[in-house]
């Protein structure tokens, strides 16, 4: 049984009086929640926000990582073992935004899969079709390309990701994959991971990221194969990302 998980994605958003006063409110408002939580902060507020969950079941993630696994002369990255030693249990790889704004390709994407898991932090591999992609009626080639670009790259720990598709069209633009298309890419996604093996498609998670908000995650989660959301703008509201996390 896959337990689900919602995680909060803040983006380039918050300092530290607004991320005090979100996690003050958010702690207990999940305390009952059935899913596993995390919060993913901008990186400069890891340590902060390691801090005010000490002794919380919130769990910690980064935004990206490096795909540079040992120190040196790589102004600007921080690698997976840096992020661990912070208390990132996670780590974002191949967000959207990361893809389109920062150039990061599919191999990168798998690099990157590959370095967080070397420091036992696990990815949360981000997958998703642009606007144009599904008009044009690919959108299972593009997520199957980029699913299976990781998973053959992959020597180990194929079973430690986490997936989460986010139709790029959905992101922060207030339009939400309905649950049946959500849950028809979801379980494509699932066959991918059988393709591999039958007990990876019945381990790895599959989270919905793209404009979830309490109004609609419980009946995202309520699809068979999607096991919670991946959060951005409404996690950024303590009371509104409760609500989601106890929508599970
Ligand atoms: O990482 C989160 C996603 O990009 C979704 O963002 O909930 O603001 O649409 P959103």
């Amino acid at each position: 049984m896959r337990q689900k998980l919602v995680a909060g994605n803040w983006k380039m958003h918050g300092d530290s009086q607004s991320i005090r006063e979100l996690l003050t409110a958010l702690k207990p408002a999940v305390a009952e929640s059935a899913a596993e939580i995390a919060v993913i902060p901008p990186l400069v507020y890891v340590p902060l926000c390691a801090d005010l969950l000490a002794g919380s079941s919130i769990a910690l993630g980064a935004q990206t990582v490096s795909e540079q696994r040992n120190p040196g002369a790589f102004t600007g990255e921080v690698c997976a073992d840096m992020l661990a030693d912070s208390g990132c249990r996670y780590t974002l790889v191949g967000h959207s935004e990361r893809r389109s704004l920062y150039g990061e390709n599919d191999a990168l994407v798998a690099a990157k899969t590959e370095a967080a898991l070397a420091a036992n932090v696990l990815p949360i591999v981000c997958v998703g079709e642009t606007k144009e992609q599904r008009e044009a009626g690919a959108t299972l080639d593009v997520v199957g390309q980029q699913i299976d670009v990781v998973l053959s790259t992959l020597n180990s720990g194929h079973d430690k990701i986490t997936v989460a598709y986010e139709p790029v069209w959905a992101i922060g633009t207030g339009l939400t994959a309905s649950p049946e298309q959500a849950q028809e890419v979801h379980a494509f996604i699932r066959t991918r991971l059988a393709a591999h093996s039958a007990e990876l498609a019945d381990t790895v998670r599959i989270l919905y990221g793209g404009s979830v908000k309490a109004a609609n995650a419980a009946e995202l989660f309520a699809q068979p194969d999607i096991d919670g959301g991946l959060v951005g703008g409404a996690s950024l509201d303590a009371e509104e990302f409760a609500a989601i996390c106890n929508a599970i």
